[in-house]
């Protein structure tokens, strides 16, 4: 059975990046490998983009949908084996992926981290709980530590828009007044890993990322000198893994602006704060390119749903 948990569900990076230009370009016979099958979305957290996109995603497949919000509807659930539910949780996941298994054929969840636990949040209980019970594919629509369906519109983003065969991408760190997940900056790091790209990682110290993900990639923490040359700029926030989830500092100096952007692609993964992580000027110029972003998670979710169809 596929699943989409992560960018390492995706066996050939380029053979996904051309199929995505060819949906993205109408190219192919039409085909409806979702008909007669159900996909049911969950949401755990708040959503726009990725509630949307993969319901019009599903739509085109021939898909039906259902969509609950999981975090404000449903009952409070236990993850945990052998506990005696005395306490918050109304219903055990076991029973709940089971059931919402036995109405959909594919199920998409979105939970994000919790930010006070790093062990527990690592575990991915929710997205790993309907994995373990569900009996269907599952879709990961944003978990604790990764949003593949980000990435992958990132990198079909890339992929369409570079002028060269070995752009430079530079993941830049801004600051924020709340503490935010790493998923989408784990994420990117892992579908960069795999394109032709010069990969650079800017943040201040006390940001570094799981270095499980980072690899051997070393941060510079000097933004003006990862600036440099750039071709695409990533801006995003993350709070801090290693004080799990604290804001250590949100200094406005690393604001991405129009003369550190220099003539670099601008991209964020949405939604963002205005005139905290990037300016207008930015946001609103040529170079941004964050609702070519957020067009292509229309094409990442096809792709992924196709994947967990058998029909990519
Ligand atoms: N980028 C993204 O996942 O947007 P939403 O949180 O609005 O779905």
């Amino acid at each position: 059975m596929n699943h989409f948990l992560s960018t390492d569900d995706i066996d050939s990076l380029p053979e996904w990046l051309k199929k995505g230009a060819a949906l993205a370009q109408g190219i192919g016979t039409p085909d409806l490998p979702g008909q007669g099958k159900t996909l049911c979305l969950l949401f755990f957290n708040n959503s726009l983009r990725t509630r949307l996109s993969t319901q019009k995603a599903a739509r085109l497949l021939g898909l039906e949908v259902l969509v609950m919000n999981f975090g404000s509807e449903g009952w409070n659930l236990e993850l945990e084996d052998g506990t005696i539910m005395e306490a918050g949780a109304a219903e055990h996941i076991a029973e709940a992926a089971a059931v919402v298994g036995q109405y959909a054929d594919l199920i998409g969840v979105r939970a994000f981290a919790g930010l006070s636990d790093r062990t527990l949040d690592s575990a991915e209980g929710i997205l790993n709980g309907f994995v373990r019970y569900a009996g269907v594919p599952i879709l990961n629509m944003e978990s604790a530590t990764g949003h593949p369906l980000q990435a992958l519109a990132d990198a079909l983003t890339i992929a369409e828009t570079s002028k060269k065969i070995s752009p430079k991408v530079v993941l830049s760190w801004a600051p924020h007044p709340r503490a935010l997940p790493q998923a989408v900056s784990n994420s990117f790091l892992r579908i960069m890993q795999r394109m032709p790209v010069e990969l650079v990682i800017t943040h201040p110290p006390g940001y570094e990322l799981d270095p499980n993900l980072v690899g051997t990639y070393k941060p510079v923490y000097d933004q003006k000198k990862a600036l440099a040359g750039a071709d695409y700029v990533y801006v995003k926030n993350w709070s801090s893994v290693q004080e799990y989830g604290k804001v250590l500092h949100r200094d406005p100096g690393w604001m991405m602006n129009a003369e550190k952007l220099g003539d670099a692609g601008f991209m964020h993964c949405l939604p963002v704060r205005r005139n905290v992580v990037v300016e207008d000027a930015v946001l609103d110029g040529p170079q941004s390119l964050v609702l070519k972003q957020a067009a292509n998670r229309t094409i990442s979710a096809q792709l992924a749903l196709r994947h967990l169809l058998n029909a990519l």
